[in-house]
């Protein structure tokens, strides 16, 4: 069938098959479907939509765009698992699961992404260690997972290569925001990664893609739901982004807090129930822990007794990194030379938090990136950033700024002053829960 008869079959609303989706995606691998005609179909899907059975042709189509990986021939003695994040703001969560899950018997194969909009990036924390690769080629990746048990990586031009050519027209018009489309895009990687089971966190509140409940979820139930059709063993936990994740926001103040996390210093308590919360419900979906609760207990010990911490060191070393990353932390991830508290403009309680302006702050400090081209500071970001719930006083902190130049620290500031909403002292805050929901198939 021509190209154009397909789009005007989903123009005019209808379901497409199976067969005619594949020969959408295998077009757009050999180029013999146009950029306009991928901008036309993604235009007719956002507006028109797809069933459930369209869903799960596209990802898998987009899955098999290019290589597969095989995890068989590498004789691994434990499942091959991953988590998703659909982004936020301080999420360092990635850096501390993707070595518990190892040092549980776990095997990951983190294909993580950069930066988006006022969201910040696995990649761009890791990129902050120096020497790390975080694009090795597709047999550096396997030797690492097989070899350590985990490796965070970026995606390789083999996986899913339709994703990376209808993800580039998506940007340019106005149609990222297609649910059908965004779940075809995670999960397509996610499938190319030969995954025997996925968690998704699937973020909602004032740092979330999503700021409405009601949207979240029903991103999060289709995406378990293709998943799952896609034969992917997948859940998700809808978890709150209503305030920075952790006290820090950044990528090497990031890559700092992970690092003494797994040290277990200085854990904030919000970021470990995220975390350990995460890693039960995936050592529970790869059959490791008998279930999510027992699988939660696992990884506590693992943090605990330093298995973890260790499966990270050598993650980096094998990357290219330093040898040392635990132990020397601070010489290996350097910050911006300008530091400055801002303090609370009153007394009382915090009661709610803009957190895309603290997550746009981050840009401003050169912490991420206005045009995709852009270089970013990795020393830059926020530390000790207040909590919702925590009473301050005018000689307070609400966070620490860290930059390289005073314009930059001034508009950043002004960001962060708008995003805090002090009430009145004493005033009760009655915080959103930190793991609302679980969505299983
Ligand atoms: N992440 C992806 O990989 N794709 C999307 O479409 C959105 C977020």
């Amino acid at each position: 069938m021509l190209t154009q008869e397909i789009i005007i079959r989903k123009r005019s609303r209808e379901a497409l098959s199976a067969v005619e989706i594949q020969q959408y995606v295998k077009g757009i691998v050999d180029k013999s479907v146009s950029e306009s005609q991928i901008a036309a179909m993604c235009m007719a899907i956002l507006l028109n939509g797809m069933n459930k059975e369209e869903r799960v042709s596209l990802t898998m189509a987009m899955a098999n765009s290019g290589t597969r990986i095989d995890w068989r021939q590498e004789n691994l003695d434990g499942p091959v698992l991953d988590k998703h994040s659909t982004g936020g703001v301080g999420d360092k969560v990635s850096l501390m699961l993707a070595p518990i899950i190892a040092a549980c018997g776990g095997y990951v194969p983190m294909i993580s992404g950069r930066g988006l909009g006022h969201t910040g990036g696995t990649l761009d924390k890791m990129d902050s260690i120096p020497g790390y690769i975080s694009q090795p080629d597709l047999q550096k990746l396997k030797d690492v997972v097989r070899d350590v048990g985990c490796a965070i990586v970026g995606a390789t031009s083999d996986i899913a290569p339709a994703d990376r050519t209808i993800y580039a027209v998506r940007d340019v018009t106005g149609t990222v925001e297609s649910m059908d489309l965004i779940t075809a895009s995670i999960l397509s990687k996610k499938l190319a990664a030969g995954l025997d089971g996925l968690v998704l966190d699937v973020k909602y509140g004032s740092g979330a893609w999503f700021t409405d409940y009601a949207r979240t979820r029903d991103m999060a139930q289709t995406l378990v739901d293709v998943a799952n059709g896609a034969g992917l063993r997948c859940h998700a936990l809808l978890t709150d982004m209503n305030e920075v994740l952790g006290r820090t926001a950044g990528n090497a103040i990031e890559a700092r807090e992970a690092i003494e996390f797994l040290r277990c210093e200085n854990i904030d308590a919000r970021l470990r129930e995220v975390t350990l919360g995460l890693c039960g419900e995936l050592l529970m979906i790869g059959s490791i822990a008998e279930s999510a609760a027992a699988g939660y207990a696992m990884a506590e010990r693992h943090l605990h007794d330093g298995r973890a911490a260790s499966f990270f060191e050598r993650m980096v070393h094998a990357l290219g990194g330093p040898a040392n990353i635990i132990d020397d932390f601070p010489r290996h991830l350097p910050l911006a030379p300008l530091t400055r508290e801002i303090r609370a403009a009153r007394a009382g309680v915090i009661k709610a938090v803009d957190t895309r302006k603290i997550g746009i702050a981050v840009i401003e400090l050169g912490g991420g990136r206005r045009l995709a081209s852009d270089k970013i500071d990795h020393g830059a970001g926020l530390s000790g950033v207040a909590a919702i719930g925590q009473t301050v006083g005018t000689t307070d902190p609400l966070c620490l700024m860290i930059g390289r130049d005073e314009d930059s620290m001034r508009r950043a500031e002004s960001l962060i002053r708008e995003a805090y909403i002090i009430g009145d002292p004493g005033e009760a805050v009655i915080p959103s829960p930190l793991i609302r929901e679980s969505i299983i198939p």
